[in-house]
């Protein structure tokens, strides 16, 4: 998450600045810097993405969050009271002392040696946070459209808790986050959406604002398997960065939940319902396409700069079929993530240099880095790959 590094003499006044925009992370603490000279102030995920004076004259330093213990002790006392001590310490590592908060929703990963503490484990949560109206359980992402596995287990409605039979007016999904000063409608149940990839998306943010500058124009974004849209939400604020975009992804819910965004975000009209690929203005093609099918279209085929393939299992696989959507005129970039075991990481570097085209030059070949762990073997990774411009006989 983001942290402004602060010297230690100015955080008092940096912290007013913060709170005054409720930037300040609620669930996350101020630590120190390794030498003791700075402070790390974690910023909320709500955050703009370009800071306001004078906050924007401190360096971003993206870390681990320290949880904040007032928080965390209350979840534990709780969870205390409702299952005595000897079941807490008996199961002490398989509690879900994590969790992701969906604006008035959290979700929790529920480990199946404390299964039958459902309950339990959503009444500490909802006594422990209480702006929480709905606690789901979640069962992992499933299937081609990533859609996460997702099981009500507790709800608040004022001062009454429900952990059985929950009112059907509680367990709606459908909410709107705010990441990094943007609104963003999404509906975890039905569509993929994860606030844990805000870090990747500003990172992305960072190596197209680098292409920018190399073209010296704005450039031609695709998002093939855009879901939401959240890639394009945090490119879209910067000014001038992006001109064409294409949006589109095979999921139905994403692409109805996507017109809403590119509405809400552009101040454009969008259908109200999910179409199959359409160009609505002059600078957008938005809808329900494969992206495997992409390039097969004339008016698509060869008119990106930048192409985000956030599929991470099929990356690889679908790779040969998504690099005929870069422009190849001009250099380029592919923003990829891949799932894959820590041990097959150098195999699949080098497979990944054999199916690009050259790179270009001045730039780092492509190289997977592992952002976290998948799971106990496999490694969720990203990569970029800044690919040559083509010489004019090779580009048809
Ligand atoms: C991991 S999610 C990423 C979504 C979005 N980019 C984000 O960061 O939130 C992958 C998305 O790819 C979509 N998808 C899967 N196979 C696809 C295909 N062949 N063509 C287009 N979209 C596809 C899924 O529906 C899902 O929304």
């Amino acid at each position: 998450m983001r942290h402004l590094l602060v010297p230690n003499r100015k955080v008092q006044a940096v912290l007013t600045e913060i709170t005054k925009y409720d930037w300040l992370s609620k669930e996350h603490r101020i630590f120190s810097s390794e030498d003791g000279k700075n402070r790390l102030i974690p910023l909320s995920f709500s955050a703009d993405v370009n800071l306001p004076e004078p906050l924007c004259d401190f360096e971003i330093v993206f870390s681990e969050g320290k949880p904040n213990e007032i928080i965390d002790t209350d979840w534990w006392n709780h969870l205390e009271n409702l299952v005595g001590k000897a079941t807490l310490i008996e199961h002490k590592e398989a509690w879900p002392s994590s969790h992701e908060f969906f604006a008035d929703m959290m979700i929790v990963r529920i480990d199946d040696s404390v299964e039958k503490y459902t309950s339990k484990i959503a009444q500490a949560k909802l006594l422990s946070h209480p702006f929480i109206r709905l606690v789901l359980s979640d069962g992992g992402v499933l299937g081609e459209l990533r859609i996460r596995d997702l099981k009500p287990i507790g709800a608040r409605k004022d001062s009454e808790l429900y952990f059985e039979n929950i009112p059907s007016g509680l367990t709606n999904t459908k909410v709107s986050v705010k990441e990094s000063g943007r609104y963003i409608s999404c509906d975890p149940q039905v569509a993929y959406y994860s606030t844990k990839l805000q870090t990747e998306r500003l990172e992305t943010l960072r190596f197209a604002k680098e292409l920018r500058k190399e073209l010296n124009r704005p450039l031609a974004v695709c998002d093939p398997f855009c879901g939401v849209g959240p890639a394009l939400s945090t490119l879209i604020a910067e000014d001038g960065l992006v001109g064409n975009i294409l949006a589109s992804d095979l999921n139905v819910a994403a692409v109805e939940l996507l017109f809403e965004n590119l509405q809400r975000w552009e101040k454009r009209e969008y259908p109200t319902e999910s179409t199959p690929i359409e160009q609505y203005y002059n600078d957008r093609i938005v809808g329900l396409a494969d992206a495997t099918k992409l390039s097969n279209n004339p008016n698509i085929s060869g008119k990106w700069d930048l192409v985000l393939v956030n599929l991470p299992h099929r990356t690889i696989d679908f790779l040969p079929k998504l690099i005929p959507l870069l422009n190849r005129s001009n250099m380029s970039l592919i923003r990829g993530r891949v799932i894959v075991a820590e041990s097959d990481i150098p195999s699949v570097n080098e497979k990944i240099n054999q199916i690009l085209p050259p790179i270009a030059a001045g730039k780092s070949k492509p190289e997977l880095k592992i952002k976290r762990d998948y799971s106990s073997t496999l490694r969720l990774c990203s990569f970029e790959a800044w690919i040559e411009k083509a010489i004019a006989s090779s580009i048809e």
